[in-house]
């Protein structure tokens, strides 16, 4: 793999180590790179919108497997300085794409370009197109899964190819999706951030499509995220099925015997989705969901204080005083009355419904955009008895 910057002169070195990008949603990086650290990724450094490390295709295989709060996988593989659209054409007509790019697998290309002479970023990519399409005898697809990205910055080219394909928060074994899911990704992280790891209870009490569910099931059985989806990296030269199929089949942790993830809603669609959704994903075993409103809240028979984590619905305006606000408070008033030793977890775009639950909440997370809104996890240390 190229070197960064790559000097188009040097030989090429497909077995060396070269940089992975991992992106999360802005605000998550910290998060992200915690749980790479506990996912075995040693030697990272956080970035803006992600994570970088250096490693080589089974890491890019394996982060793409594991990791829950990635929203996708760039394999950096390559650069070179370009002063203007000649050089960048030559240049890209000497790149090794063989080494990493299949003349079989139609892919599309993207660029960006920031303070750099090439700056027109159609042409720049039809320069690219032209470089694949003759010396690879690659087919251009403005339509392909698979994507090359070329950032120009200051100058430098760098190309990416992203590794994942469809973004990791489509698990790939989710049947329904409700009005305002939450989306898997962000679910993980803050999952982590309350010190969650699967090994203790997890109610949800509003929990409509259950993607907090979800992902607390496949922690506590030790399933990987990825399991069963496919990826843009299994179409790329290098690729090796049978080490693939042995790193997808390893052996996960021993899963618990009985339920760990509860989750409540007061309409019958949300549980019924949440189930058929726990169903899909071979998780029925260890989430036990039901018709309950948040009135007539109290914690699982005979479980041991874990996390309730919640999102709940909120209004188009924040702030916005009403049923939301008295909704909190009924939430805050049941968990305050019967969930002492439980920790909590609230994610919302709006800090007074936040504080309409007269929880003990510490500081809040950082803002995180969510469907077009920015949101914060609110959580609080054990509930005082
Ligand atoms: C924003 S959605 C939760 C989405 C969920 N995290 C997911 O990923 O699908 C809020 C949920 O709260 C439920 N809900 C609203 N009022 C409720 C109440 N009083 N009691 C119980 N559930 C309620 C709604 O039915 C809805 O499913």
């Amino acid at each position: 793999m190229a070197e960064t910057p790559h000097d188009p002169d040097a030989p090429f070195e497909p077995d060396a180590p070269f940089e992975i990008f991992v992106a999360t949603a802005p605000g998550l990086e910290a998060a992200l790179r915690a749980e790479m650290r506990a996912a075995g990724f040693p030697k990272t450094l956080q970035q803006p919108g992600g994570v970088a490390f250096t490693g080589r295709w089974p890491d890019v295989w394996r982060a793409n497997l594991v990791l829950r709060g990635a929203n996708r996988v760039l394999a950096r593989i390559g650069s070179f300085r370009a002063m203007h659209l000649a050089q960048l054409d030559k240049r890209a007509r000497r790149f090794p794409w063989a080494d990493v790019l299949r003349p079989d697998v139609a892919l599309r290309v993207e660029v960006t370009s920031r303070r750099s002479k090439v700056y027109h970023q159609r042409a720049a990519a039809q320069r690219v197109e032209g470089a694949l399409r003759d010396g690879l005898g690659a087919r251009i697809d403005p339509e392909a899964d698979l994507r090359l990205m070329l950032r120009i910055d200051d100058d430098l080219c760098t190309f990416s190819i992203d590794t994942s394909g469809a973004p990791l928060h489509k698990r790939g074994h989710k049947e329904a999706v409700g009005k305002a899911p939450l989306r898997e990704t962000l679910a993980a992280l803050f999952l982590r951030q309350c010190g969650h790891d699967g090994s203790g209870p997890l109610l949800d009490p509003m929990c409509g499509s259950g993607t907090f569910l979800l992902e607390g099931a496949d922690m506590a059985a030790g399933l990987a995220p990825g399991r069963t989806r496919r990826f843009a990296f299994e179409h790329l030269v290098g690729f090796d099925p049978a080490a693939w199929a042995a790193m997808r089949a390893a052996p996960a942790a021993t899963p618990p015997a009985t339920p760990m993830a509860f989750g409540y809603d007061r309409d019958a669609g949300a549980v019924a989705m949440a189930r058929a959704n726990a169903d899909c994903a071979g998780l029925s075993r260890w989430i036990s969901v039901a018709e309950r409103p948040i009135g007539a809240l109290v914690p699982p028979e005979g479980t041991p204080p874990g996390l309730v984590i919640v999102n709940p619905p909120y209004g188009a305006r924040i702030g916005e005083p009403g049923p939301l606000r008295a909704l909190h408070a009924t939430l805050g008033a049941r968990l305050r009355a019967g969930f002492a030793g439980w920790r909590v977890g609230l994610v919302t775009p709006d800090p007074q419904l936040a504080h309409a639950t007269g929880l003990p909440f510490l500081p809040p997370g950082p803002p995180v955009p969510h469907g077009g809104i920015k949101v914060k996890l609110y959580r609080t240390d054990p509930l005082p008895g």
